[in-house]
């Protein structure tokens, strides 16, 4: 294949660079367009522009796959656990034993918040969404670290990275807490990440939360699929915030504010309230899409991605746990059989067919979490400690670039041609 594109402008022809990735994807390298011709590109929302290089995670939208560091999701989701891949990511290598250790007993002792945080907390309506207050104290425990996680101090990103990974999880809980009126658990030293979580979450005074063998994988697996996405919208916003040298704590606290949108992780606290909305209104799944497919303002929730044109691999993941989680709580969940239902007519039909609309991590996740008993409101919260290791990997890969740059895209001013000032006294 060619090693260099042509393009003619104005009687001229430009030569640029092809650039091709380890799995063989190629970009034309136009760092040099305007210089060279005057021109910029203009690409809506990115669909034709990549960022930067990266070595974190790979995705092939059309073939399903998804890779971190090289490694499968499906042999990670498996076999791995959440800070064993956190560290995967973060590192770029699975740890040793005694690597794995090390980083597991700073993430679990920074499950412990700054007493002095506490305050912060009360600064919220007691029924402040969680995204705000998760957003607003990631900032906050940032204050009350040891140094500022900047770039010029990259050799302690190991212990930033730590601390960060507890500190959401511990903001998360004592969010959850506070919102029903519950004292804040403190974690417990013998227990892993996603173990310590349930139990921060749901003990009582003197009532330890037990939590089942299989409800404690499941969430771990959960945090691992979501664990990082390549150049999805809030890692891009990391990235973006990182490459002003903002420390990593404010660039990972605008990442949360990029998630919580319902066209990205917001969507799987939408999937539920559609399921629930569908099941309380008595209309069947399928008068359900026959709406999506007539009001452009009503979507599937959980359905459809920006590069995946086939089944996202961790739907299929997701799913098959679904039925392992309900049985062992004894449950059966109605919006468990509507969403298998909307899946299976969205999958025969013309109008998600032809668009390439398959389920996306969203749409079964919250099925889980439901049985867990975790709040329709928190869901996002979730998917935000699963995607922490991703956004402090991207910000640690932005800054271990030696030639790293300020993002600061340019535009096409479309607005009024030149004109003078007008007094008021002179304006209509
Ligand atoms: C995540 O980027 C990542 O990697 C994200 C993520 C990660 O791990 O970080 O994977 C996590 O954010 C998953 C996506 C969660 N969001 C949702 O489930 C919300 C519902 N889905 C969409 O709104 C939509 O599919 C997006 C936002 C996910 C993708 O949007 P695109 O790529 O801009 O696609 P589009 O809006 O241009 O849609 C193309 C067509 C349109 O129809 P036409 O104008 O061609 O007629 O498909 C239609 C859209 O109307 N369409 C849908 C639809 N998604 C797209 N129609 C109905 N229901 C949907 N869900």
């Amino acid at each position: 294949m060619a090693d260099k594109a042509q393009l003619s402008y104005d009687g001229r022809t430009y030569e640029m660079q092809i650039v091709e990735g380890t799995e063989h994807e190629r970009a034309i390298d136009i760092s040099h367009l305007r210089a060279d011709t005057g021109l910029i590109t203009l690409d809506d929302g990115y669909a034709n522009t990549g960022s930067c290089k990266s070595g974190i995670t790979f995705i092939h939208g059309e073939q399903g796959i998804l890779r971190h560091r090289g490694y499968p999701i499906e042999q990670l989701a498996e076999q791995s656990t959440f800070l064993e891949v956190a560290y995967l990511v973060i590192f770029g290598e699975l740890p040793t034993r005694a690597q794995l250790d090390e980083f597991r007993g700073r993430v679990i002792e920074s499950l412990a918040l700054p007493v002095g945080m506490a305050a912060g907390f009360e600064g919220f309506p007691k029924d402040a969404h969680p995204m705000a207050i998760l957003s607003a104290m990631i900032n906050a425990a940032g204050q009350y670290e040891p140094f500022e996680m900047t770039p010029a101090n990259l050799d302690k990103l190991p212990e930033a990275a730590a601390r960060l990974m507890g500190r959401v999880a511990a903001i998360a809980a004592k969010t959850y807490r506070r919102s029903i009126g519950q004292p804040f658990v403190e974690h417990r030293s013998d227990r892993d990440y996603a173990e310590n979580f349930l139990h921060m979450l749901f003990s009582r005074p003197g009532a330890e939360f037990s939590t089942h063998p299989t409800i404690a994988k499941a969430l771990d697996m959960l945090f691992i699929l979501h664990a990082d996405h390549e150049q999805n919208c809030s890692t891009s916003t990391v990235r973006m915030v990182g490459s002003s040298q903002a420390n990593l704590f404010a660039s990972v606290a605008a990442g949360v504010c990029a998630l919580w949108g319902p066209l990205h992780g917001g969507a799987n606290q939408r999937v539920i309230e559609m399921l629930q909305q569908i099941h309380d209104s008595g209309q069947s799944p399928e008068r359900y899409l026959e709406r999506v497919k007539s009001d452009p303002g009503v979507r599937l929730m959980g359905f459809g991605h920006r590069v995946y044109k086939n089944y996202d691999p961790r739907a299929r993941l997701i799913k098959s746990h679904c039925d392992e989680v309900l049985k062992v709580l004894g449950r059966d969940d109605p919006l468990l059989h509507i969403a298998e239902r909307l899946e299976q007519a969205a999958l025969k039909d013309e109008y998600f067919v032809e668009r390439r609309l398959y389920p996306n991590v969203d749409f079964y996740s919250g099925i889980i979490l439901r049985a867990i008993g975790i709040p329709v409101n928190m869901f996002t919260v979730m998917f935000a400690i699963g995607r922490t290791p991703g956004w402090i990997a991207n910000w640690y890969e932005v800054h271990r670039n030696p030639r790293a740059r300020i993002y600061r895209p340019r535009q096409i001013y479309v607005g009024p041609a030149k004109r003078d000032y007008v007094p008021i006294e002179q304006r209509g």
